[in-house]
């Protein structure tokens, strides 16, 4: 999980950065923004500065000699300061926050729209729920540093410049005071942030594991309550919460001891500076009122290092989670359509497999020297017993994943050359297990052909038997299904599946067990659908009920990977090989 440790300190500073930077080029999109608040930061801090500043004159000039006129209106002046101050602080936040919000909207899409690229194998090797962490928990972590850290990082950094400049010209042997404490708070800083870091990482890889597995216990739970396994879980989940729990308790106490051994650094500085100004007041003569605006100072530098230490904790925190969203961002997409690929143009759906070899590991091959001619409009059907590889070929059409060796054709054009879209187009697919999303029934069907009209789905629907459960639900085509279906019944989950393939209209029909879980009697029913659907279409159909398949114009039998057997219903008995001892067991169970 912790994919950074492959990385060398070094390297993992240089990547820190870069990551930085990335995160960074997702703001500068908003240059003239960035420039207002810019301009608005320099300011508050003038308007700050000069507020400190202005307590010299008050008390030298006004208070020691008794000009009270004159002090009422420059401390109306004083007011005036800050007040500008204030009010451009106050459009500061509202910008950076709209400008923050915007980029964070931005990595979203940029995730959201790199999900829709990456391949099947992906989802295959990655947790759900670890994936949705990184939407949720990793973007927020970089939206509250983006909205908030990085105006009070420049503001605190310009400050500290500004403070540091005005100190040495009221005094420049004070400010020389002042900087023995200072490298001691850098020195602190560096140390508690490096720790910081360090379970920061930890922390948002962590949540990652246990949001994952939270997610997988939540699609699981039938399963655990039937097995009885909720001890388990539980413990397992303790272990998770616990590790959980550690990290972001180190991350975060490391990042809260910063202000109190700044503040008390600070402290110390403010009282080497009061006996060190007090000592020179008397035996130099420095003036009081420098004295008090000098400490005004010393008191705010302190603050924009705290500031910019506890910053930098959180900027941390941000490139951790940022770290776990370009990850996916940077994942390898889908292959790219080459310049060569061309758009097929009314499929006939001649079909072609030859000497396909094909693994999911390069080192275990699941496919080995598949061959198979589906002439424009036949029906072949693939049987098999489990773990064949029956699924795995009709994986191959789609390019789900890209065969190893050997050539697929559709109207004589290997499937590497035809665009992925219009590949997937000229086919429709009704997969071993269902899904549907949330919605009606009627936007369900309507998903494989949006621009379907309500007729075309109920000719689909009835066509495939789906439209006499359909009427009976309480609203008909219009009633909600949630959550993949739950309410539906998994035959009436497939029905609903396969009505989609067939308004899909496609040349080309894969069916991998659409009729599993449907009792015989209205399987008939559907198969006389499903006849009818698959008239002038080519169709590639699993079934282990062998019966469903008696009708195919070829059957094609398949052993770990290879073609052993094929030909019609009747030819395969007659052979009395692999198909008959399989229909043979099938019909014994009658
Ligand atoms: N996504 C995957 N990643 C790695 N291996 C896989 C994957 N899917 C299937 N396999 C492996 O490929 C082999 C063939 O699986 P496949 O799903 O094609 O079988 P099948 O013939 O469709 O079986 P069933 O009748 O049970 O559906 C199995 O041994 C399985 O372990
Ligand atoms: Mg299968």
């Amino acid at each position: 999980m912790a994919h950074g440790d492959q990385y060398k300190h070094s390297g993992k500073a240089v990547e820190g950065k870069k990551t930085f930077m990335r995160l960074m080029s997702y703001l500068s999109k908003d240059k003239k923004l960035l420039l207002i608040i810019g301009f608005l930061i320099i300011i508050s801090i003038v308007a700050n500065l000069l507020g400190s500043y202005m307590i010299r004159p008050i008390i030298n000039d006004y208070i020691i000699p008794g000009n009270f006129n004159g002090l009422v209106n420059i401390l109306l002046v004083l007011a005036g300061i800050y007040l500008i101050g204030v009010a451009a602080v106050y459009i500061q936040y509202r910008l950076l926050n709209k400008i923050g919000q915007r980029a964070v909207t931005r990595m979203r899409t940029d995730l959201f729209r790199k999900m829709e690229k990456l391949p099947i194998k992906y989802f295959d090797t990655h947790q759900h729920g670890d994936l949705m962490s990184r939407y949720t928990n990793d973007i927020d972590q970089v939206s509250n540093t983006l909205t908030d850290s990085l105006s009070d990082m420049l503001s605190s950094a310009l400050m500290l410049i500004g403070i540091f400049v005005l100190m040495i010209y009221i005094s420049p042997i004070l400010t020389l005071v002042t900087l023995i404490t200072i490298p001691l708070m850098f020195l602190s800083a560096k140390t508690i942030v490096k720790r910081s870091k360090k379970y920061f990482k930890e922390q948002q890889n962590t949540l990652g594991e246990t949001n994952g597995y939270i997610e997988e216990m939540i699609s699981g739970q039938k399963v655990i309550k039937v097995f009885g396994h909720e001890k388990k879980v539980e413990s397992d989940f303790d272990i998770l919460n616990q590790s959980l729990k550690d990290k972001s308790e180190k991350a975060q106490f490391y990042s809260g001891m910063m202000m109190p051994v700044m503040q008390n650094l600070n402290t110390l500085n403010y009282v080497i500076i009061t006996i060190v100004g007090g000592l020179l007041a008397i035996f130099r003569g420095f003036d009081v009122g420098g004295l008090a605006a000098f400490l005004q100072y010393s008191q705010q530098f302190g603050r924009p290092i705290n500031e910019l230490a506890s910053l930098y904790n959180s900027i941390q925190a941000a490139i951790a989670g940022a770290e776990r969203i370009f990850q996916v961002i940077d994942e390898a997409p889908e292959q790219e359509d080459g310049p060569e690929a061309i758009a097929v143009k009314d499929v006939k759906g001649d079909l072609e497999m030859k000497d396909v070899y094909f693994g999911y590991k390069p080192e275990k091959l699941i496919l080995k020297g598949v061959s198979l001619h589906a002439t424009p409009g036949t029906k072949i059907a693939l049987v098999g017993e489990t773990g064949a590889g029956k699924t795995t070929i009709l994986n191959m059409l789609p390019r789900f994943f890209d065969i190893k060796s050997g050539e697929i054709n559709i109207d004589g054009v290997s499937i590497q050359n035809i665009k992925r879209d219009n590949l997937r187009q000229s086919m429709a697919i009704v997969l071993q297990d269902t899904h549907l999303f949330t919605g009606t029934v009627c936007e369900n069907i309507r998903f494989g052909r949006l621009d379907a009209t309500d007729e075309e789905v109920i000719e689909a629907a009835k066509l495939t038997a789906a439209h006499s459960f359909i009427k009976r639900l309480p609203k008909g085509y219009h009633t909600q299904l949630e959550n993949d279906g739950a309410n539906l019944s998994q035959g009436q989950r497939q029905l609903l599946n396969i009505a989609r393939a067939a308004v899909a209209d496609p040349s080309i029909l894969l069916l991998d067990e659409a009729t599993s879980n449907i009792d015989t009697r209205s399987e008939l029913l559907i198969q006389r659908g499903l006849d009818k659907l698959m008239e002038g279409r080519t169709s590639l159909i699993i079934a282990h009920r062998l019966s469903t398949v008696r009708n195919a114009d070829r059957i094609l039998v398949l052993d770990h990977g290879q073609i052993i057997e094929q030909g019609t219903h009747k030819e395969l008995l007659a052979l009395k090989g692999k198909y008959y001892s399989l229909y043979e067991e099938q019909f014994e169970e009658f």
